[in-house]
This record gives structure tokens, C-alpha cells and sequence, in this order.
């Protein structure tokens, strides 16, 4: 079984590939010559992850997932979500970001937020959903160089330690993308 994971991350497509069973060949968007960038402009997650998905297997006519992610915290009613990315401007800075987020929780004593990963897949025409969450807390400063985005300023629950300080493989096990992807591993491991 071929299927497209529509990202240009090689992070992200390493990290699915070790959870795969070896008889799916996971291809990324290079590997199909599709170089361009899929311009993600619904306003939720779910829509987001879906125009991914839909693009690749309408112009390419392959099975495909993709995946979009947002930190939501409650006290800002849920953003930056699904704006993570650009939430202080287009340079798509996560220093900037994280800057922006703490002061806008200054000296807001509910600093809840969780991050949420939504999977869209399409599978021999039928399109399935998979989401992952964490939960956790927005931190008084960044702590831990470790990870990426908004890594060291998250707190997850039952951790006294960030993300941007927890070790990867810890990280991985507990996270959003993680468990939405350990969701979709088990989908694709029964249709095998
Ligand atoms: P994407 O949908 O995976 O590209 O994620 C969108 C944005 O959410 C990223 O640019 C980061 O700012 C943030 N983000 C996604 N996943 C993580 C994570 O695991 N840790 C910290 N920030 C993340």
C-alpha cells in the first residue's frame, strides 16, 4: 500500500515512517514532484487538513493524509489555533510567537491551553478523521531549548518540565501529533 503524507518536513515524515508497519511505502510531497506549497486557508484545523489531503488526491490521484496543528489557549478564546504558525506575522518567527503569547497572558492567572493535531485521510475514496490532544499550561517565560514552536512555553499536564525540556521520545509519546498519529497507524494496521 502507497500512501502520501502531504508535507515538505522531513522531521515530521521520519518520525511517521518509524510508527508505519513496513508494508506501507509512505511518500512525501517530494518524492511526487509536488514542490509547491498547499495554501492552508480554511479557518479550523479540520478544514485545513482536509484542502491538504483533497489537493494531492485530486491533482495526483493518490491515497493521502496530511495533517494541521494549533496551540489553543483558553483564556484568549482559543488562540492562536489555528494561526499558530503566523500568529506574530508571516516570517512565521517562533520566538516572536512565544513573545506575543506571554504578553498577552500577562498577569492572567488562567494560563490552560492545549494543543490539538487533526489528521485528514483519504483511503481508497473514503475520507476518515483522526485527532490528538494535549493538554497543559502556558509557562511565565520559555524554558528549554529542546523542540520546536511553542515548546518552551508548554507545560503538559502531570510534567513539571516543558516541552522545549522534555527528552523527544517522551515528547512524542505523550503529544497532540503523536497521538493523533498512533490513532491513524492502528486505522491503516487493521485495513492491511
Ligand atoms: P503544523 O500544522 O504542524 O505546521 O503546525 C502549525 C504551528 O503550530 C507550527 O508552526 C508551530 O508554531 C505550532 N506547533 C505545531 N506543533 C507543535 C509542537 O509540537 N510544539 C510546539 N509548537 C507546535
Amino acid at each position: 500500500m502507497k500512501i502520501v503524507f502531504a508535507t515538505h518536513n522531513p522531521n515530521k515524515l521520519k518520525e511517521v515512517k518509524e510508527l508505519l508497519p513496513s508494508n506501507i511505502i509512505l511518500l512525501s510531497l517530494d518524492d511526487i514532484g509536488c514542490f509547491e506549497e498547499i495554501p492552508e486557508t480554511g479557518k479550523t484545523l479540520e478544514e485545513n487538513a482536509k484542502i491538504k489531503a483533497d489537493h494531492i488526491t485530486k491533482q495526483y490521484g493518490l491515497d493521502c493524509f496530511s495533517d494541521d496543528t494549533g496551540l489553543l489557549i483558553d483564556a484568549l478564546d482559543g488562540a492562536p489555533g489555528v494561526y499558530s504558525a503566523r500568529y506574530a506575522g508571516p516570517k512565521k518567527n517562533a520566538s516572536d510567537n512565544m513573545a506575543k503569547v506571554l504578553k498577552k497572558l500577562d498577569g492572567i492567572q488562567n494560563r490552560s491551553a492545549h494543543f490539538k493535531t487533526v489528521i485528514h485521510l483519504n483511503l481508497a475514496g473514503e475520507a476518515h478523521s483522526f485527532k490528538g490532544v494535549v493538554e497543559g499550561t502556558i509557562t511565565e517565560k520559555a524554558i528549554g531549548t529542546g523542540g520546536f514552536g511553542y515548546d518552551p512555553i508548554f507545560k503538559p499536564e502531570g510534567f513539571s518540565k516543558t516541552f522545549g525540556e522534555l527528552p523527544l521520545d517522551i515528547k512524542n509519546e505523550i503529544s497532540h501529533r503523536g497521538r493523533a498519529i498512533q490513532k491513524l497507524v492502528s486505522f491503516l494496521e487493521k485495513r492491511m
